[in-house]
C-alpha cells in the first residue's frame, strides 16, 4: 500500500508522462543516430573491406606509436583512419578489420565506435555539419541554426540529402563556447587524404546557409569567427584590458638582504 507521498509522486510521473506523450516537441532529440545494427546491403559482415594501399602504411606507423604487446591502444586511430577512407562512416567489415589489425574480439570495437559521438555507424554526407547544442551555444541561438540548415537542405537531423552532399548532426560542447553559436564541419570529399575537421564560429542562420552554398561549389569559407569585428575570440571591437606593457612582477632585491 503506497503512502500519500508516493502516490502523489506516482500521480506526477504519470502526469509528466503522458506530456511527453502528448508532445513531440517536449520530448528529448537524440544527438547521434541510433546505435544497433542490422545487416543491410552495404552494411553487413560479409561486404569485404580492407585498408588502402596508402593507408596500410598509416596503419603501420599508427601501430609503431605502441607497445606490440598493446595494439589495441590503436583502436581509436584506427577507426578514425578507415572512417575518413569510407566517405564518414563505419560500416560493421571496417570495424571488424580494425579489430583484426588490433587483435580483439570485435566487440570490443564495436563498443569503442558506438560510445565516441565523432564515429559515425550510418552514412553521413560529403559535409557532415555538426552544430553544437549545448547550453551556451543553445543561449546563442543553436537552434535557429539548426532549424535554418535542416530547412535549406530539406532533411531531418542525421540524414542526409539525395545528392550525398550534406547532413547535419548535432554535437555537445566544443570547447569554443566563447565564440558561441558554432558549428563544425567534417570534409569528406577528398578521402583520408584531404580529410579536415574545421570549427565555423559565431555563426548566424543567415551565414550558415551562405556557407554551404560556398561548400557546394566547391569553395572553401574561412575558418574560426565569422565575426568581422573580432580577431580570433577576442573581444569585438579590440581589447578592453591588458592594454599597456604588463609589468614585471615585483622582485626582492637580493643584493640588499
Ligand atoms: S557550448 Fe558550444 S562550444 Fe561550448
Amino acid at each position: 500500500m503506497l503512502g500519500p507521498a508516493a502516490r502523489l509522486a506516482v500521480r506526477r510521473f504519470n502526469e509528466i508522462r503522458q506530456v511527453f506523450r502528448q508532445s513531440p516537441q517536449a520530448s528529448r532529440s537524440f544527438s547521434t543516430a541510433l546505435n544497433y545494427h542490422i545487416d543491410t546491403p552495404d552494411n553487413n559482415p560479409d561486404m569485404p573491406w580492407e585498408f588502402s594501399a596508402s593507408n596500410k602504411e598509416k596503419v603501420k606507423e599508427i601501430l609503431s606509436h605502441y607497445p606490440s604487446n598493446y595494439k589495441q591502444s590503436a583502436v581509436i586511430p584506427l577507426l578514425d583512419l578507415a572512417q575518413q577512407q569510407h566517405g564518414g562512416w563505419l560500416p560493421v567489415s571496417a570495424m571488424n578489420a580494425v579489430a583484426k589489425i588490433v587483435e580483439v574480439a570485435p566487440i570490443r570495437v564495436y563498443e569503442v565506435a558506438t560510445f565516441y559521438s565523432m564515429f559515425n555507424r550510418s552514412k553521413v554526407g560529403k559535409y557532415h555539419l555538426l552544430v553544437c547544442g549545448t547550453t551556451p551555444c543553445m543561449i546563442r541561438g543553436s537552434r535557429e541554426i539548426e532549424a535554418a540548415l535542416l530547412k535549406h537542405l530539406g532533411v531531418e537531423r542525421n540524414e542526409v540529402t539525395k545528392d550525398g552532399m550534406f547532413s547535419v548532426g548535432e554535437m555537445e560542447c566544443m570547447g569554443c563556447c566563447v565564440n558561441a553559436p558554432m558549428i563544425t564541419v567534417a570534409d569528406y570529399t577528398k578521402g583520408s587524404e584531404g580529410y579536415t575537421y574545421n570549427y565555423y564560429e559565431d555563426v548566424t542562420p543567415e551565414r550558415v546557409i551562405e556557407m554551404v552554398e560556398m561548400l557546394r561549389k566547391g569553395e572553401k569559407p574561412p575558418r574560426g569567427t565569422q565575426n568581422p569585428g573580432r580577431i580570433n575570440a577576442g573581444p569585438e571591437g579590440g581589447n578592453t584590458t591588458l592594454l599597456g606593457e604588463p609589468k614585471a612582477p615585483p622582485c626582492r632585491d637580493l643584493d640588499a638582504c
